[in-house]
Order: structure tokens, then C-alpha cells, then sequence
């Protein structure tokens, strides 16, 4: 029997205060609305249905990216049932209700935090139980703003909003909604065109459906989730900011378990994409994220950031960024380095104090050890560059290559104006300005004679105690 999940991404989400859709905002590294379509996909949903509206340009541009999503358009937000509805009229439009196929899990895009599981779950309980609709409901110690369970003997009769119930109604019922539900389709494509808008908001509420599936003598159960951290909607900023903490625990946990040490996990950021080894150790204030994937024995941080980074074996990553960018085995980096745009540290290479590698490869076991910039720079194996050294790449038009032969040896503060090539073995003079090609094995020296004045110190001290009496 087929699967569909529906989510619901429409919304403008007014709480957020915002200019983008509420669900474009990021749970660590990804906008709401992917942790939802991923955990539909991981829950084994056959189609994948976003309902976009508000934002939609936004929204579609982010998930084009994914080839198993298709895309309903919501002209005017007019409430979560007219969302649903939308998905029947453009997919369904004259096709018999009788003969839509299998159930459909219906999921609301602000809720990020629900595990794949749990939505199995739902869905084999509800086919289990022969379910018109079976809701999944959780507890919350605050219940505010969210729909409420109105059941008796195991049915659910109704859902009733927060902003709907009486007050004795927001008092006594603490089962709350969670926006999940799994819909028997012929069901949901008969009663989604029943809704009425006659409510505190004037919007048209899926969660009407479960009364109108009652009036009609439907089966609707709950399965409750015990926890309730799983089903947070994030509505506001100070939701969302809750929703990250929880899911930065979730992530951190795992690695711990996997046998990752961190000395202060709630100081380490890590997205969902990462793997790390086994032994590494992350220091305080450390954000991993991206496509980024980091081997065993390392240690990273403090203060380090990695996005879409690759790091190897036994590396030292301190106080650094590390963007797009490779360090194969053995690499040191920092205090302070940043490694971009393509950047490649093969085995044993270093990159030291405040020093900066654009689209450079620095070969094994070479190394950059102080306040250097080298931009598309390629250099061979055991090659040493001085202190202060930078390559000059940029023309103000083009950028151009350095190319540094094998175990060649860069003076300190050589500016290496590019395009140039430093061939194997050559030397270069400290504080030279390198324009020409240097053969392999030669010395390369810019630098105007040094001049000495004997006693210069002793004059030059009586010359200014006498200028100031
Ligand atoms: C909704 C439920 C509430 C539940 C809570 C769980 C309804 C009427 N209420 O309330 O029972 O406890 O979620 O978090 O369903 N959306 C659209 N089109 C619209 C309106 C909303 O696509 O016209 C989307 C939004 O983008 C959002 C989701 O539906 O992702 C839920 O909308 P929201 O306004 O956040 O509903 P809640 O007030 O949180
Ligand atoms: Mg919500």
C-alpha cells in the first residue's frame, strides 16, 4: 500500500517575524522544512508532496535540489485543511475519491525535530487499526498554542485549537496535537473538501477533519509520543532556538556514543550531514557543519569552524576555518588558520599562526608556519615558507598561479608575484619581492645593500638631548 506524506510549508509564519518563510529558517544547517522531507523520506513515504505558498520562490529553490519532491502551490493561506485541499484539487482533481490509493501522512514543516521512527510507527499502527485518521499526540508541560485532544473510550472526537477552547477546556485537556497525522486516503480526499472556516481564526483547520470523520462514524485514534521534545512546532525565534538545543544534544549524543569526546558538548555545534571518528576530540566552541567529515585521533578547537570540510587521521585543527577544503593525515593547522576556496593539505603538512591558503595545495609535509597568504598556489613536498611570506596573485583582474617546486625554501616576507615558479631546491633571499622564475636549485634575492654607520646610536641620542633643552 502505497505511502504519501504531505507537508505543509505554506505558511507565513507571522510569529517569526520575518521576511523569509518560516520554514526556510535553519535547525543547525538545514531550513525546517528539510528535516521534515528528510524524515518522511527515512520514514519510507513513496511520494513526497511540499504544499508552498508564502515564500514559495524560496522555498522551491531550496528543495529543487531533490529530485523525489513534488511541489503544490497554495495561493492564499487560508488555513492547514486548505492546504491539504490544494494537494487534492491539483494531484486528484476528478479523480474518484474511492480510488485513491494507501494512506497519507500529513506533516507540518515547522516541526523538525520528529525522528523518521516515529512516523513508521504511526503509519503501521493506523493501517494496524484500520485508523480513517490516527493523530500523533504528545503531552507538553506547556500546552499553550497548540490543538487539543477531545477524546472518550479510545476515539478521538475532535481537536479542538487552543485559541477554540473554552477555559476550562485549556485547563483539562493537556493531550495536545502534534501536527502529524496519518490519513486513510479516501478519507482525507472526501472529507478535506467538507471544512469550514467558522472559527476563532476564519482559517479552514485540518484538524476539523477528525470531527467531520466522527459525524460519519470513522475510526480516529491517537498514538501517543512520550517525547514530547520530538513534536515542538517552532513558531517563534525563541521556539526555534529551543528546537536547536535540542536537536545539538540529539547529534552530540550520538557522536559521544560513537566514541567522540567532547570536553563541553554544549558548546559544539555539529549539523546533521557530519561524520566524525572514533577518538577524535572536539573542543569547546566548535561548529561543524556541512558536508564535512573528520577522521580518528584528531582534535578540533577551540574556537574552530568547519563547513564542507575533509579531515584525515591524527590532525590538529586549533582556532581554525576550515571551508571547502581538504587536510589529508597528520595536518596541523593554526592557532588561527583559515584554509578555503578548494584548499588541499596533504599527510604531514602545516598551516600555523594566522596564515591563509586559497585554492593552494601545500604538498607532504610541507609547511606554512606563520602569517602567510598563499591563493592558487601549488607546491611540491617538503617545502618551507619563511615567516610573513605571501603571494601576490590578484592583478586586479586575473588571478594567477605560483607553482614552488619540491623542497624548495621560502624566505621570510618573500612577496611571490604571480604567475611565477620557484623550482626545486631554489632558495629565496628574505624580504624579496620574487617576479621572475627562480631555476631549481638557484637562489633567487631582491633586496637593496645593507649600509652600517658605526656609533650612529650614541649620536643620534646626544643630537636630540641637545634639540630639546
Ligand atoms: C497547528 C495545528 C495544531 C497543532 C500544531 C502543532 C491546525 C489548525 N492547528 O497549529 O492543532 O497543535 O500545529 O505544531 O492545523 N500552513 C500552510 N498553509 C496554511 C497554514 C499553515 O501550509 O494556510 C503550514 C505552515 O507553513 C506550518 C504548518 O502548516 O508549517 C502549521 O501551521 P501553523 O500556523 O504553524 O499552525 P499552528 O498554529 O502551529
Ligand atoms: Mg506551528
Amino acid at each position: 500500500m502505497p505511502l504519501t506524506a504531505i507537508v505543509l510549508a505554506a505558511g507565513e509564519g507571522t510569529r517569526m517575524k520575518s521576511r523569509h518563510p518560516k520554514v526556510m529558517h535553519k535547525l543547525l544547517d538545514r531550513p525546517l522544512v528539510g528535516w521534515t522531507v528528510d524524515c518522511a523520506r527515512r520514514a519510507g513515504c513513496d511520494r513526497i508532496i511540499v504544499v508552498v505558498g508564502h515564500g514559495a520562490q524560496e522555498v522551491r529553490d531550496y528543495m529543487g535540489t531533490f529530485d523525489d519532491v513534488e511541489f503544490v502551490e497554495q495561493p492564499q493561506q487560508l488555513g492547514t485543511g486548505h492546504a491539504v485541499r490544494c494537494v487534492f484539487d491539483a494531484l486528484y482533481s476528478g479523480s474518484n475519491p474511492l480510488n485513491i490509493q494507501g494512506n497519507f501522512i500529513v506533516l507540518y514543516g515547522d516541526s523538525p525535530l520528529v525522528r523518521p521512527q516515529t512516523i513508521s510507527w504511526l503509519a503501521t499502527t493506523s493501517a494496524a487499526r484500520k485508523d480513517s485518521c490516527t493523530v500523533l499526540t504528545m503531552t507538553p508541560p506547556d500546552p499553550t498554542g497548540y490543538g487539543r485532544i477531545y477524546s472518550e473510550d479510545g476515539q478521538v472526537k475532535a481537536i479542538i485549537e487552543h485559541k477554540d477552547c473554552t477555559a476550562a477546556q485549556q485547563e483539562a485537556l493537556r493531550e495536545c496535537n502534534s501536527g502529524i497525522y496519518c490519513f486513510e486516503g479516501t478519507a482525507l480526499a472526501e472529507g478535506i473538501t467538507q471544512l469550514s472556516n467558522n472559527n476563532a481564526q476564519g482559517e479552514y483547520y485540518l484538524t476539523d477533519m477528525i470531527a467531520w470523520l466522527n459525524s460519519r462514524g470513522s475510526a480516529v485514534s491517537a498514538v501517543h509520543c512520550k517525547e514530547y521534545t520530538e513534536l515542538l512546532g517552532v513558531n517563534s525565534r525563541v521556539q526555534l532556538a529551543s528546537a536547536n538545543k535540542i536537536m545539538q544534544q540529539r547529534i552530540n549524543q550520538q557522536h559521544m556514543e560513537q566514541g567522540v569526546t567532547m570536553l563541553d558538548p554544549a558548546t559544539v555545534w555539529i549539523g546533521p550531514d557530519v561524520i566524525i571518528g572514533q577518538d577524535t576530540e572536539i573542543l569547546p566552541h566548535t561548529l561543524i557543519f556541512g558536508h564535512t567529515t573528520v577522521g580518528t585521533d584528531c582534535v578540533l578547537g577551540p574556537n574552530t569552524r568547519l563547513i564542507n570540510a575533509k579531515v584525515g587521521n591524527n590532525c590538529l585543527v586549533d582556532e581554525t576555518i576550515i571551508v571547502d577544503s581538504t587536510i589529508d593525515n597528520h595536518v596541523t593547522c593554526g592557532p588561527r588558520a583559515y584554509l578555503r576556496g578548494g584548499t588541499h593539505l596533504k599527510d604531514g603538512a602545516k598551516a600555523g599562526t594566522h596564515v591563509e591558503l586559497k585554492n593552494s595545495v601545500v604538498g607532504k609535509g610541507s609547511k606554512v608556519p606563520h602569517l602567510s597568504y598563499l591563493g592558487d598556489t601549488t607546491m611540491g613536498s617538503g617545502v618551507n615558507i619563511g615567516g610573513g611570506s605571501i603571494t601576490c596573485n590578484y592583478d586586479g583582474v586575473h588571478k594567477n598561479k605560483t607553482t614552488i617546486g619540491n623542497n624548495a625554501f621560502i624566505g621570510s616576507d618573500t612577496m611571490m608575484v604571480a604567475p611565477v615558479h620557484i623550482g626545486e631546491g631554489a632558495v629565496t633571499g628574505a624580504s624579496s619581492c620574487i617576479y621572475e622564475d627562480i631555476p631549481a636549485g638557484a637562489l633567487g634575492i631582491e633586496r637593496s645593500p645593507q649600509v652600517i654607520k658605526e656609533g650612529y646610536a650614541a649620536a643620534r641620542q646626544q643630537r636630540l638631548e641637545k634639540g630639546n633643552k
